[in-house]
This record gives C-alpha cells, structure tokens and sequence, in this order.
C-alpha cells in the first residue's frame, strides 16, 4: 500500500519517541528523531538505546544502519511531526506544560502546507488545541485548526496518546488500539494515516480534547483501584485481618475483581496523571483526588508501621527490600519505596539497610545518606530487626522462610502473606 507519510520528525526520543521512530523507520518511513540531550542523539546515531526495552536495540540498530532513521538536536521539514517530550506535575499538581511549548517553539519554522502535527506527550484537555495556539502565533503564514469546524487549514494537528506498557513496547505499539484525536475530523484523518504504515491495532477516530482525557481517564481508572486495594488493606490492619485473603475470597465472586495493595502507587503516569483532571475539575473530581491521597498516604503508613515496630528495639536495624516502582524493573520514578526509605532515613539515629536485585546501585534519590547502606537482599535479611519488604520482585520469593521468621517482617506486597505464601 501507498503511504502519503514519507517523512516524520519525531520531537523527544525517550521511552515513547523511541520506539515509535525505531518502528516507523522500520517499515520504511524517513524518520528524523529530535532531542534536546545530546548524549541521547550521539547513542541514537551510534544505533543504541539509552534505556533497555525488549527487541529495541535490533530494530534501532536495522533503521539507523539503512540511514532510516537518524537523531539530531533540531527539527528539520518533514510530512508530519510527533511530540513525545515529558509532561510531568508542578508543584501544585497542575501540569508542566513548558516542554510542549519547547518542543512547539522548535518546529514552528519547519512546519509546512501539508504538515499533520501529533501530539502523544500525555496532557490535560485543552493541551492540543493550546499546541496549535502557539504554532499559529509563530507562523501567521500558515493556517491552523483553533476551532473543530475550521475548513481549508494548511496544518493538521491532532492528540494520539500512547498507552505502551514498558518491557512490550515495541509488540504494543504494533497491536494496541489507537485513540487519534484531530481538532477537526480531517485532522483526526490525517493523523490516522501516520500511524497506518505499522498499526495492526484498530483505530478510534474522535476530537482532540476528548482523546485528551481518554489518555487521563484509563490511568485515573487504575488508581482508583488501586486506593480501593490499598484502604482495605489499611482497615483490614486495624480489624487484625488477612487483606489477602479477605480479597482473593472475595474476588470468588463472579462480578468483583478487586486489584491488589502495595506499598502506594508509582511510575510516571498512574501517580501523576490523575491530578491533571483533578486541576481541571477541583470540585467534581472528588473520588479521583482521594484515590491519590490514599495512594499517596500509604508510604507514610508503611514507615509509621515500620517506626512503631522498631520501638521494641534498642539501635533497631531496618532492612527495605525493593526500591523500584513494580516488581522486576529498574525504574525507581516517583516509587513509593523510596518514600519509604527517605522517611526512615530522616531519622539519623536509624540504620537502613536497602537491597534491590534489579538495581546495581543506590538510586540518586538516595545518594548522601550517612545512615543508608545498599547491599545484598540476603545480607540485608541477616543483618536486620526487621524487614520491610516493599515490591514484590521474583527474586524475593527465593528468600528463605527461615531468615524472615527470625524477624520482624512488615510485607507491604504479600509476598509471604497470600494465602498461597503460606
Ligand atoms: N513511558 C511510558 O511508559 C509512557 C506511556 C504512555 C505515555 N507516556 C507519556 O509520553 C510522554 C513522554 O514520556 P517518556 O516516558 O517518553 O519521557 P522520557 O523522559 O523518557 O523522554 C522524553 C525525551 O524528551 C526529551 N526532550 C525534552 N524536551 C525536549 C524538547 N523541547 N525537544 C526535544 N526533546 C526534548 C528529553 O531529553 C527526553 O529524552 C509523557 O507525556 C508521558 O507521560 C509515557
């Protein structure tokens, strides 16, 4: 089939810009990758990744050996423009907008008639049609969709946002359903045939500020579910009850699918998308924002747990197993581990030993700690009073029963406490 997509510049060559270039060039598309960080570009030109994803490296390595695709640090003329940069929070919860409008300001010269703009960072509603706001103020030369009936404009521009999960992005790319939110339906149109040339998913046709909030909404869901988990973990503490238990008999149920606790909620969608609608609607969005603050609360719960225990002690000595988000990965943003880990570590006269088999270091988050050792997960069972075990990574479940029953052991992830543990 006749693609009308020959070339595209893809702005933010991280976890998403990545592997939608490498997976573009793949099937013969021109891709130009755009980044701000050159040691990204100069590992981009030299066919590497600069993080680990499955079959990532073959792909990158095949596109930029055939000169499909290659990494600079400015935008250059292409048929159309994706924009994967960071959209993390501020500080009061609202969104960090200032890359898009980077990544804005930087393709506005090369934007052309023709040109079809998408937006994937994931964004609060009204983001795509802000995007075009800008783009318009930086080239009057050309016009642009600011409305959803506008007619005879020369620049699509359109939200897609992307819902790959690490560790199968480069399949889910492939296979995942698509959302393409235009801010006209000829842009929706547009933006569709971008993605036509790899997508074996199907795809879902509507306006940008509802693709918007799809995006916020399917992660919002999962929070929500996860607070639902983590208060009944919190209530079945006070009434001295087995969550486990109490949710895996419920769960027999055949309506009731209840998700499970954990230490809180991490990463960098789940626990910062969802204060995006929250900003937007304060006063509706009321069980959105609780859900966070359970999420948000139970890291403190764990240490005050942790704290409580150790009083029996005289110079107690805390072990925290798993400081990653989820369990068997190195990706330690926004976890509730670390929380943990830096509320104990406040306190001076309080030894904390941390051991992560997926990580070869201290993560920077805990770097300058006088009281914080990182060792060996077994070392750091021998050598505790009591043990915190805050992600349920594999190599845990290799820890024997015999060293934890020795200890205090506070299980934030159920590892020794589901009944299947047992
Ligand atoms: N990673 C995921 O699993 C995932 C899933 C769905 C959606 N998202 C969303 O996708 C967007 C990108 O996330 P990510 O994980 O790829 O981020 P990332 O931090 O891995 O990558 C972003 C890249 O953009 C670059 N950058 C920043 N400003 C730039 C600019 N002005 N011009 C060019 N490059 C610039 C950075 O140097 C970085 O390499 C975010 O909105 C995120 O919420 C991510």
């Amino acid at each position: 089939m006749e693609h009308s997509i020959k070339t595209v510049c893809v702005v933010g060559m991280g976890y998403i810009g990545l592997p939608t270039a490498a997976t573009l060039a793949s099937r013969g598309v021109d891709v130009v990758g755009v980044d701000v960080n050159p040691r990204v570009v100069d590992a981009i030109n030299a066919g590497q990744s600069h993080f680990a994803e499955p079959d990532l490296d073959m792909l990158l390595r095949a596109a930029t050996t055939l000169g499909k695709l290659r990494a600079t640090s400015t935008p250059e003329p292409a048929d159309a423009f994706i924009i994967a940069v960071p959209t993390p929070f501020l500080a009061d919860k609202s969104a960090d907008l200032s890359y898009i409008d980077a990544a804005a300001d930087a393709i506005a010269p090369v934007v052309r008639q023709g040109s079809v703009v998408i937006l994937e960072s994931t964004s609060p509603v009204g983001t795509t049609e802000r995007l075009a706001r800008r783009l318009a103020a930086k080239r009057p030369d050309l016009k642009f969709p600011l409305t959803s009936d506008a007619v005879g404009v020369d620049v699509h521009v359109a939200h897609c946002p992307e819902r790959v999960l690490p560790g199968r992005m480069v399949r889910e790319l492939l296979e995942n359903d698509r959302i393409v939110g235009g801010m006209t339906e000829l842009c929706a149109l547009k933006a569709e045939a971008v993605y036509a040339p790899f997508l074996r998913g199907k795809s879902f046709r509507t306006d940008a500020a509802t693709a918007e909030l799809v995006k916020l909404v399917e992660n919002a869901f999962r929070d929500v579910n996860i607070a639902f988990a983590n208060e009944l973990s919190l209530i079945c503490e006070q009434l001295g009850l087995n969550v486990w238990r109490v949710i895996e008999l419920a769960n027999r149920h055949p309506r009731v699918n209840i998700l499970q606790p954990g230490a809180g909620v991490g990463g960098h969608c789940i626990a910062v998308d969802p204060w995006f609608i929250v900003a937007a609607s304060p006063d509706r969005a009321r069980l959105i924002r609780t859900a966070r603050e359970v999420n948000d609360s139970k890291p403190h719960f764990i240490a005050a747990q942790v704290r409580e225990r150790a009083e029996r002690f005289k110079s107690p000595v805390v072990a925290c197993l798993g400081l990653s988000f989820k369990p068997d990965v190195d990706d330690t943003r926004e976890s509730p581990a670390i929380e943990i880990v830096l509320d104990l570590a406040k306190d001076p006269t309080q030894r904390v030993l941390v051991a992560d088999p997926n990580l070869e270091a201290l993560p920077k988050q805990l770097l300058g700690l006088p009281n914080l050792e990182f060792v060996d997960t077994l070392e750091a069972v021998r050598r505790a009073d009591i043990v915190a075990i805050l992600m349920a990574h594999t190599a845990f479940k290799r820890i024997p029963r015999e060293e934890l029953m020795r200890r205090v052991v506070i299980d934030a992830t159920g590892l020794t406490q589901k009944p299947e543990a047992a």
